[in-house]
């Protein structure tokens, strides 16, 4: 039974599993979707004052007195008086509730504030960094000796290669002008590239350039040697709780980070998450990614992580990815997305996602489908990540209570899985693909479409 889950969901060779995009329709009005208390120490008074106040030898009369005045107490007053010691209690719970809401938010606000300084410090890369960074927009394929293909998309294919002036070994990613153009992604391979240009982040793959020659565009990046999350994850069936948690917990701060800068991913999957040698985490495919400060209607995505406003055609907001961080998070705990179908009949997905009604496998961690019940809501006033206090429901959720968010940054928390990597340019942890034809490379000169992709 599971294996037949597992196989199910083996997205690669399922085509509802492809990503989709429709165009998008620009300028629809819609209404924007949408925590100090020190511990309140019980009132000591009683009990001091009976230790200051003396015993007296009270008389057998006034002993009577004041069993009077008890009785004669308004038992309304009393509920009274705890009813607002409740209240206070909860107003107290609250307040410490939020102050830690508050402390995460500021910590990975401060994360955050630091990675986007980074990304504009040039200083601030590495001494490797520098120099290609140098000839960015300046490369060609001549400077590269082709591998082997470490995987292919929808959209381009991408290449393990070797520099032939320093040795080292990068992911180049290849985009046929004339497949962008018929499959209208003029304006996201364009934004692709921006958008990845902009960025630097620990678990964000770093791009050192790009160039284009008479067909095709390209994009130097890292080579991230430990393969797919995807290819773990099949071969693992499903992550233990911490494994999960741990993988999760690096999305979300590279999730948060791209936020901080107005940019929603909107392809969060397995697929696209790669393991560096280190097995930490690197967000990889940008082909989705966009500057929205607010809203947005572009119908793309992956089938299985489409939020429900997605489907439904509604504006949307960065929330879409913290509700694909819930499909991914169940994904690695059960091993199967939170909605399928067994034909990977698309519009059956849909309706799924829509009705939004999810089975939680009872070995589910009760923090973890605590939080998944507020990442997979439709209801946008009620998703994490779209309330008041913005991201910090999520860093601040039960079920990452023990994540030292600064030292996951520093990469500090040792990895649940190192891959076995043997030397730098080993690709042995990516598939093997049918080799393309490369020859159609590299060819120079100028088409008619080149003035669409003046940035590479
Ligand atoms: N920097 C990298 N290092 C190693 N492998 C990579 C790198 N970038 C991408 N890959 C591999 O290539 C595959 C395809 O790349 P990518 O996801 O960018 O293409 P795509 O056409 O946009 O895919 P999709 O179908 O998800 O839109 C990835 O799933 C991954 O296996
Ligand atoms: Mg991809």
């Amino acid at each position: 039974m599971f294996q037949k889950v597992s196989d199910k969901f083996h997205r690669k060779q399922n085509s509802s599993g492809k990503p989709i995009q429709v165009q998008s329709t620009p300028g629809k009005p819609a209404s924007q979707p949408q925590s100090l208390v020190h511990e309140t120490h019980t009132q000591p008074f009683a009990s001091s004052s009976a230790v200051l106040v003396q015993p007296m030898a009270v008389p057998v009369q006034d002993r009577n007195m004041s069993v009077q005045m008890a009785d004669a107490r308004d038992p309304d007053e009393d509920e009274r008086i705890r009813e607002k010691a409740r209240e206070a209690q909860e107003q107290a719970a609250q307040a410490q509730a939020n102050l830690h809401n508050a402390t995460q938010q500021a910590r990975v606000a401060a994360i955050n504030a630091a990675a986007a300084q980074a990304a504009l410090d040039p200083s601030s890369a590495p001494a490797a960094a520098q120099t290609v960074r140098k000839t960015a927009g300046r490369y060609a394929l001549a400077d590269f000796h082709i591998e082997r293909t470490l995987g292919t998309g929808s959209f381009g294919r991408v290449h393990l290669v070797r520099s032939k002036h320093n040795g080292r070994f990068y992911a180049v990613k290849v985009l046929n002008k004339e497949k962008v153009i018929k499959m209208k992604q003029v304006e996201h391979t364009n934004s692709e590239r921006e958008m990845l240009a902009r960025v630097r982040h620990p678990f964000l793959v770093n791009l050192w350039g790009t160039f284009q020659d008479v067909n095709n565009l390209y994009m130097v990046m890292d080579f991230v040697a430990g393969g797919e999350l995807f290819s773990l994850l099949r071969k693992s069936q499903r992550f233990p709780n911490s494994v999960a948690k741990f993988y999760a917990a690096e999305v979300a701060l590279a999730l948060d980070y791209l936020h901080s800068l107005d940019i929603i991913y909107r392809d969060l999957k397995p697929e696209n998450l790669l393991l560096g040698a280190d097995g930490h985490v690197k967000v990889t495919d940008f082909g989705f990614a966009k500057h929205v400060p607010d809203i947005t209607w572009t119908l793309c995505g992956t089938p299985d992580y489409l939020a429900p406003e997605v489907v439904q055609s509604k504006g949307y907001n960065k929330s879409v990815d913290w509700y694909a961080l819930g499909v991914l998070i169940f994904e690695m705990l059960a091993g199967y997305p939170p909605f399928f179908t067994e034909d990977g009949n698309p519009m059956k997905l849909y309706e799924k996602i829509i009705a939004g009604k999810v089975r939680y496998p009872t070995y589910f961690d009760a923090l973890a489908k605590e939080l998944l019940k507020n990442l997979l809501v439709g209801d946008l006033t009620k998703r994490y990540g779209n309330l008041r206090a913005g991201s910090s429901d999520i860093f601040a959720h039960a079920w990452f209570a023990e994540v030292d968010w600064d030292k996951l940054y520093r990469r500090e928390i040792p990895a649940p899985y190192v891959p076995k990597i043997d030397g730098e340019g080993d690709a042995s942890q990516f598939d093997r693909y049918q080799e393309a034809d490369v020859s159609e490379y590299g060819k120079e000169g100028v088409s008619q479409w080149d003035h669409l992709f003046g940035s590479f």
